[in-house]
């Protein structure tokens, strides 16, 4: 068996969804490992444009396996609506080629509303979420009282685990002064929820582990990106779940020594939704050229991404928490017509002591990014077929995300659309 695991490198919105589309041309199954209905991955095909949330984005290559793995957190009316909306326009989606994994827990009603709450009751202090319940959902689970799908199966013992959660999860609702929420309701939730999961309850697992013994390719679809992960990231300005891509391995039920190379998906910039630091940011108008370029507005919540240069420091130290193989280079057309381009290679001045933390901690100390100004190109780089065809300042560019990264560019995004992609080696996706 060989595996891919994608991955984000910054904060979410890297261009996952079109890298794990092409990459999954080559795979036999695609699994996503952790997150829920946060994330956001963009496909586009011509004029067709498609969202894909809680559904691995392999979903869209017809006959390939899509898997939902035990480490995401499962909204079931979402994913019913996101496979309702993917039917409409045509995409197949059908037990033989979608499963769940049992054991993977679900977010309810309750935990939106209490994503909700909390921002609201936070004022300043919010963390920015997406509203979709993903803390909650996953305290529930790190708290031992989720519901999990394969419990929807087991109505004898689903009264005693729904009594056990509404216990917690009344109690705070009391202090937070809203309505308490009846076992019944509930119950009568999970029912429908058992009804529209129930086609996707073979074993996920058994899938998985019949194409690795098959020798079969297995491409492992992470979502948000290293700096939202619970421990490495920029916390508590972080999601709930490892997004890096040692959990891949725990998050599907694969040892790791099946993982096999590990592609990082990286924006030519930066760009962060939600509230937290953000050293490159660039809140005049070179930021304002690279949202509205980059159309930078969120697959999700639809809020305004803030925008700002690509950092190095930060990106070296991403790779490394993956031990990333290589980098996939997106949206290097947004940078098109800049007259100079920064990279920020270090944190200067102050920012020595703070070298023993980890990066996400580091940057909780306001840093004064170092950067090194690179000639622009006017020249279009869209479509571009090799990298030896962009432009020379565009290739230094390039050559010196390499050098400072010390990891390889395997390919180079130039449009939102499949075709456009130079392939920087010889090789495909999985070695
Ligand atoms: P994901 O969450 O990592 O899958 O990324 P999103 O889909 O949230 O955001 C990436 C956005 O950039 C999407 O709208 C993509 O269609 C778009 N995109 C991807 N690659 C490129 C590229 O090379 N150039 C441009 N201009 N847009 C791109
Ligand atoms: P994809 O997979 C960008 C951010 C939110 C917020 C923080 C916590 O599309 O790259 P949460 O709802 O997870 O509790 O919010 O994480 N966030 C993302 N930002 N892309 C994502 O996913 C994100 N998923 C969560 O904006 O700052
Ligand atoms: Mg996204």
């Amino acid at each position: 068996m060989t595996s891919l695991t994608v991955i984000g490198l910054q904060w979410g919105d890297e261009g996952k969804g079109k890298i794990v589309d092409i990459a999954a041309a080559e795979a036999d199954a695609i699994v996503r490992f952790q997150g829920g209905n946060n994330a956001g991955h963009t496909v586009m095909h011509g004029n067709a444009v498609f969202k894909l949330s809680q559904l691995p984005s392999g979903i869209l290559r017809p006959g390939k396996q899509a898997i939902i793995g035990n480490g995401v957190v499962l909204d079931p009316e979402g994913l019913e609506s996101e496979i309702e909306s993917l039917r409409r326009a045509d995409v197949e989606i059908s037990p033989d080629t979608l499963a769940i994994a049992s054991n993977a827990c679900l977010i309810l009603p309750l935990h939106r509303e209490l994503d909700a709450l909390r921002e609201r009751l936070s004022g300043a202090a919010r963390i920015g979420t997406t509203g979709k319940g993903i803390g909650p959902a996953y305290e529930d689970k790190i708290g031992r009282r989720a519901i999990r799908v394969g419990d929807l199966d087991q109505p004898d013992r689903l009264t005693a685990m729904v009594d056990r959660l509404l216990d917690h999860h009344n109690c705070l609702r009391t202090g937070m002064n809203v309505e308490t929420v009846p076992r019944d309701a509930l119950l009568a939730t999970l029912g429908r929820y058992r009804s529209i999961l129930a086609p996707y309850g073979a074993a996920a697992d058994e899938r998985i582990h019949a194409i690795a013994a098959g020798g079969g390719r297995i491409l492992l679809e992470g979502a948000q990106g290293s700096l939202l992960d619970i421990d490495h990231g920029t916390y508590p300005f972080v999601t709930s779940s490892s997004t890096v891509a040692g959990s891949a391995a725990a998050g599907v039920g694969l040892g790791p020594g099946l993982l096999g190379t590990v592609l990082g998906v990286c924006k030519a910039y930066t760009t962060r939704v939600g509230e937290g630091p953000f050293p490159t940011e660039q809140d005049n108008a070179d930021g304002a050229w690279l949202c509205e370029r980059g159309k930078e507005f969120g697959t999700v919540t639809g809020r305004k991404r803030r925008c700002g240069w690509l950092d190095l420091v930060m990106l070296r130290a991403t790779c490394r928490l993956s031990g990333v193989d290589g980098l996939a280079l997106m949206k290097l057309d947004v940078l098109d017509g800049l007259k100079e381009i920064r990279l920020c290679t270090g944190y200067g001045p102050g920012d020595e002591e703070a070298e023993v933390l980890a990066i996400g901690q580091r940057m909780m100390a306001p840093v004064e990014p170092v950067y090194e100004v690179l000639p622009g190109w006017s020249e279009s780089t869209e479509g571009a077929r090799k990298r030896s065809d962009l432009p020379a300042a565009a290739r230094h560019y390039l050559d010196r995300i390499e050098e400072i990264t010390e990891t390889p560019i395997w390919c180079l995004s130039t449009s939102p659309q499949r075709m456009n992609l130079i392939r920087c080696r010889d090789e495909g996706f999985f070695r």
